[in-house]
């Protein structure tokens, strides 16, 4: 899943240009027994296999002073959002830990994570999407990964440092037909040249978060 995921053109140009390098750890290699077990049943019973906190501490161990900020992806974490990701971006080095199980032995999430995080009030069978989505968000953030920088200084949840939706947006053709009787057209402003009209209907059409969805 990650392999087809760095396969993808913005990441995997990052990648090849050096602005990101991601290792890719399998915490079976840090199994115990001769089964790879990583997991166990909870004490106390219930249903469910829980991660070991023998396996994440050997594995984190390995990784010493080269692992950065510890981030468990845990939908009990707090809700990952932009101003999250500007945060990390300034990270030299993070390690996301993904469980693929029932959850985790609670002294992973006492003694070995930085912070928690999670990518919504929804429960995924895994930790790999959230990891993709941080790699994502936070990587198109790190400097050189996107082209122009001016792209991502003003954008949907960080304009001028605001929770703000950016305004909408338009290009040709001015006038779409779907068909004889219907016309969709471009705001005329937009096309007046008219720059101080322009920032101005701009402003006024930047939405609040709470504005969301925007309606028509
Ligand atoms: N693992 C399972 N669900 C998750 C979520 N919503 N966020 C982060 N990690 C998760």
């Amino acid at each position: 899943m990650f392999k087809s995921f760095l396969e993808t053109s913005l990441i995997k140009r990052a990648i090849k240009k050096k602005f990101l390098k991601i290792n890719l750890i399998n915490l079976r290699d840090f199994a115990a027994d001769r089964h790879r077990s990583i997991d166990d049943s909870p004490f106390g019973g219930g249903f469910g296999m829980v991660f070991r906190v023998d396996v994440m501490f050997k594995a984190l161990k390995k990784l010493g002073n080269q692992k950065g900020r510890v981030i468990l992806l845990t939908p009990r974490g707090k809700r990952f959002e932009q101003a999250t990701a500007k945060r990390l971006s300034q990270e030299k080095t993070i390690t996301l830990i993904c469980g693929h199980y029932e959850g985790f032995d609670e002294r992973i999430h006492h003694y070995l994570v930085d912070e928690q995080i999670s990518i919504g009030d929804y429960v995924l069978t895994g930790g790999e999407i959230p990891a993709c989505v941080l790699i994502d968000c936070i990587g198109r953030l790190v400097k050189g990964v996107v082209g122009k920088e001016g792209s991502i200084k003003e954008e949907s949840f960080d304009i001028n440092g605001r929770k703000l939706l950016e305004y909408p947006q338009y290009t040709r053709p001015e006038i779409f037909q779907p068909d004889h009787k219907t016309k969709w057209k471009v705001p005329k402003v937009l096309l007046s040249g008219d720059h101080q009209k322009i920032k101005e209907w701009r402003n006024r059409h930047t939405r609040k978060v709470w504005q969301r969805p925007v309606k028509y």
